[in-house]
């Protein structure tokens, strides 16, 4: 086969999951649209049913995206103007924006150099500089994010949340039905925020989010926030917003729920296989601490010329991302915002110009990973002689 007839392998690939379920999916369209029924009601209640069981909670909330179930769930613990939530900054920009559109200060800390979640040596010096810096607000809360699929080291952040009495929200989006201590990501936290967006491990056809909670009055609080604060329709008894999950979307995800464990095992054969056919180039693979099931919502390996790899594979019709080129407190809108005589984020910052997602997907055929493989072992051989891959510093946390 020429290069010019090869088709495109795709970094990421929704429709293929909607082919794969497509006489269900159109049936749930179609019930939908003949129910008459066409906002909140039966179908949403069924989904977050049968998501918080999945989950292993009892009180699932869909909303209209992840960004608002974050912002739902910041909301239903009363977090707001002069508090503050420390987060990472190697994160969807969705995680810090959801911080500041309640009105609170975003903290960003530095990761983990091998599970690239959040550094709990980190966390704690973030701490104790809010304490001692007391004008930056109030602290109330952690939002840990389990990213690429890589649970977040919870233990550890519930034991620093339990001693200075902060909630804890994690952010869910990359992780649906990652596994920590044989305990679902989601279930760890006061509450968890999940986005549905197509891409994602669990997607819809359209934007999605749903929030999660064992807590009864958490659940309530979530409940009410997502529709103008109604208990009562038309009466509002809290300051609400809209943001329901579509009961067409709530269709589609129930159906797609029953092939996520599938679709993430099919997620973990094509890791392993890069994985096995990768080691001993110079590159650095994903690691996985602890005691934990990955789901590999991204597939992230860091490389030295990252870019002229990017290009390289593009040349050869491979999709790949970068998540994310730019972390947020270097982004534009959000440079001002780590505190001046704050840390810097070294590893985050220097995370930003190595990694690169490879294809990844449920739908990857063998061969289409066997080209990968080969096109990125074919690039190392020619450009990477002498590997000088970073080293990266750890240790470099919040000055308290
Ligand atoms: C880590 C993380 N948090 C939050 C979000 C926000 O989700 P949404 O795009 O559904 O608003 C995303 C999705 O991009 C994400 O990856």
């Amino acid at each position: 086969m020429t290069k010019d007839k090869q088709t495109m392998i795709m970094q990421t690939n929704p429709k293929a999951s909607y082919l794969a379920s497509k006489a269900e999916i159109d049936a749930a369209i179609q019930r939908v649209l003949e129910s008459g029924y066409y906002v909140l009601g039966q179908e949403v209640e069924a989904f977050e049913q049968a998501f918080a069981a999945y989950i292993g909670v009892k009180h699932g909330i869909g909303v209209a995206n992840g960004t608002d179930a974050l912002e739902i769930g910041l909301r239903a613990c009363r977090i707001g103007p002069g508090d503050v939530v420390i987060t990472v900054s190697h994160t969807a920009v969705a995680t810090v924006a959801a911080i500041e559109l309640v009105g609170a200060v975003p903290l960003m800390v530095d990761i983990d150099p091998s599970s690239y979640t959040m550094d709990v040596n980190c966390l704690e010096a973030a701490i104790a500089w809010v304490h001692n810096n007391p004008s930056m607000g109030t602290l109330k809360a952690i939002i840990p994010v389990h990213i690429y699929g890589h649970p977040a080291n919870m233990p550890a952040i519930m034991a620093l949340a339990d001693r200075h009495g902060l909630y804890v929200i994690e952010d869910c989006a990359q992780a649906h039905g990652a596994v920590l201590n044989d305990r679902k990501v989601g279930t760890w936290g006061h509450l968890a925020a999940f986005s549905l967006y197509p891409t994602k491990n669990l997607g819809a056809l359209g934007d999605a989010g749903i929030v999660v909670t064992d807590d009864p009055t958490l659940a309530e609080a979530m409940s009410i926030q997502r529709q103008y604060g109604w208990r009562q329709r038309y009466i509002s008894d809290v300051a609400g917003m809209n943001s329901r999950l579509d009961p067409l979307q709530a269709a589609i995800l129930q159906v797609k729920l029953q092939r996520l464990d599938w679709e993430n095992a099919q997620r973990q054969w094509v890791a392993a296989e890069y994985n096995r056919q990768l080691s001993g180039l110079p590159l650095a693979l994903p690691q996985l601490s602890g005691n934990i099931v990955h789901v590999y919502h991204q597939y992230v390996i860091r490389v030295n010329e990252r870019d002229r790899l990017q290009q390289f594979l593009s040349e050869q019709q491979i999709g790949t991302g970068i998540h994310y080129p730019v972390p947020v407190h270097q982004q534009p809108a959000y440079r001002s915002r780590l505190p001046k005589d704050y840390s810097s984020l070294p590893i985050t910052e220097q995370l930003s110009q190595e990694i690169l997602s490879l294809p990844m997907h449920p739908y990857l055929m063998p061969e289409e990973v066997q080209r990968v493989v080969e096109q990125v072992k074919d690039w190392c051989q020619k450009t990477l002689t002498v590997s000088a891959l970073s080293d990266f510093r750890v240790g470099a946390v919040a000055q308290s």
